[in-house]
């Protein structure tokens, strides 16, 4: 019977440090029910003593969860530590996760200490943590370069005074997969005592080793893996939850499971990336738009034959509704037959032959081919062809102190029709006229706005990506006028609902 593997994850603490991502208490506690309802062991929700708005989102999550394990930050600070216990008053599950650096890098720099003296630290931040809660998780900061020998003492004296976690954090990155298995080994052959607490990875990403790393932690004995949602975390981020997650549910080597209900990563993945503004990079293991997008002839028909040719993760596994088949001038044809098929339109192969021709001459020179140039392509009667959508004319107001207003005019089917609206900024103002106009609920679930050289005159590309009734659809447009490209990209997306 295999172990459980805890997952901790840590996207309200360690991931909300990234400049720009900053999430208010009602955010928080929106993410807080989303982790609980992906099944999340443990929770970090902040660092309490840092600000008012830490110890508050602390709390209050601490009210509305219930299955999870509610975890507050602190150094080995006395005063840290009676205010994450108070934070965490109202938690069910509660844990306070406390701790020092242990690298020489920390105790000559930082602490301008000796080893001797941060270990009596640590003993006594543990001590003092485990008389508010019987859950105390100890991190040994920059264990990644941390001396084994003394990390082993370190992490056998936290033990013995009463840590039930202890963290091994590489926390600048800097550990080959092979290095820290052997650190975690090492603590498992090493530490007396080892087998009354559950060792844990917190790995970053600054080599892009964090998931490997962790995989590696977990092969030598870690029994909990600290990770964030997208990866996302300082620097060059965290751990990635998808990716460990899914690794272990696809190879089975693997001594461990978790309780992750998996089906719900693409949703929350896109919650993260949208309530804490960082976009998702489109190639992003798991969770990347283009992770399960086969845009190759040779792929796309492997893939149409039998789905493991070229995927080793069913996208229905983590809530995706299916693979993507990308028309591209690299497309073959039975990419094209397939989206044919999808419209409903059965071709001879004959039929197919000249479809197939046009489409290539229509790959060449655009870039993004939508349903209705299929419908073209097919020379499929005009009755047929989907409904078009055109952004005929735009013009927004927005300053300082100004309202921001936009009126949109939009040729639907040959018709134009123009709205007005106001909202948080230009493009919200925009977005809301295009929806009053097209009289659909559509919910935005990414916007990527890209400049291509940087300078003032630039052209700027927009991927979006919208949801309705369940299926993303998804926009690209490029324009000088960023606000346009953007409007463009969401009427690109509303089109292929239409
Ligand atoms: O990376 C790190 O060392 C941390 C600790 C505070 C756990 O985030
Ligand atoms: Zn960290």
């Amino acid at each position: 019977m295999n172990d459980k593997l805890y997952i901790f994850d840590t996207t309200l603490r360690d991931g909300e440090q990234v400049p720009g991502c900053q999430l208010n208490t009602i955010e928080k506690i929106e993410i807080a029910k989303h982790l609980e309802a992906l099944g999340v062991d443990i929770i970090e929700c902040g660092f309490p003593i840092s600000s008012p708005g830490d110890f508050k989102s602390v709390t209050e999550v601490s009210k509305v969860v219930t299955e999870s394990r509610i975890c507050a930050l602190s150094r080995a600070v006395e005063k840290d530590i009676e205010t994450a216990a108070d934070a965490l008053h109202y938690a069910r599950l509660k844990r306070i996760h406390t701790g020092i650096g242990t690298s020489d890098y920390h105790i000559k720099y930082k602490f301008k200490s000796t080893r001797e003296e941060v270990l009596e630290r640590a003993v006594a931040a543990v001590k003092y943590a485990r008389k508010f809660v019987d859950d105390v998780e100890f991190y040994a900061e920059d264990a990644g370069r941390s001396d084994n020998d003394y990390l082993a003492r370190v992490v056998e004296a936290v033990i013995a005074a009463g840590a039930t976690v202890v963290n091994i954090p590489d926390t600048t990155g800097y550990c080959f997969p092979a290095e820290y298995g052997e650190k975690i080994a090492y603590l498992m052959n090493h530490v007396k005592g080892v087998e009354h607490a559950i060792i844990s990875t917190h790995c970053h990403n600054d080599l892009g080793m964090a998931t490997a790393n962790t995989l590696a932690g977990v092969m030598a004995g870690a029994r909990q893996a600290e990770v964030t949602i997208n990866g996302i975390g300082e620097r060059a981020g965290n751990t990635a939850l998808e990716e460990v997650v899914m690794a272990i549910r696809s190879r089975r080597e693997f001594p461990v499971y978790t309780d992750i209900k998996a089906k719900n990563i693409t949703k929350i993945s896109h919650q993260v990336s949208s309530m804490m503004r960082m976009p998702v990079q489109p190639n992003k293991a798991i969770v990347g738009r283009n992770a399960f997008a086969h845009s190759s002839g040779i792929h796309q028909d492997g893939v149409l034959k039998n789905r493991e040719s070229y995927e080793i993760i069913d996208p229905t596994d983590i809530g995706l509704e299916d693979s993507v088949i990308a028309l591209t001038a690299r497309s073959g044809r039975a990419a094209l037959d397939h989206h044919l098929h999808r419209l409903g339109i059965t071709l001879s192969q004959q039929e197919l032959a000249i479809a197939y021709e046009k489409f290539l001459r229509l790959a060449d020179s655009k870039k993004d081919i939508d349903d209705a140039d299929l419908y073209e392509i097919a020379g499929v009667a005009e009755g047929n062809i989907r409904q078009k959508i055109a952004l005929k004319y735009l013009q927004v107001v927005c300053g300082k102190n100004a309202i921001p207003m936009a009126t949109v005019t939009l040729e639907i089917d040959g018709e134009e029709c123009t709205h007005t609206s106001s909202g948080i900024g230009p493009i919200d103002a925009a977005f809301s006229a295009v929806k009053a106009l097209v009289h659909r609920k559509i919910n935005l679930e990414e916007m990527l706005i890209q400049s291509i050289n940087g300078g003032t005159n630039d052209i700027g590309k927009v991927h979006i990506q919208i949801e309705n009734k369940g299926t993303i659809y998804y926009g690209f447009a490029t324009n000088r006028d960023i606000v346009t490209a953007t409007v463009e990209a969401f009427i690109g997306a509303i089109s292929k609902i239409l």
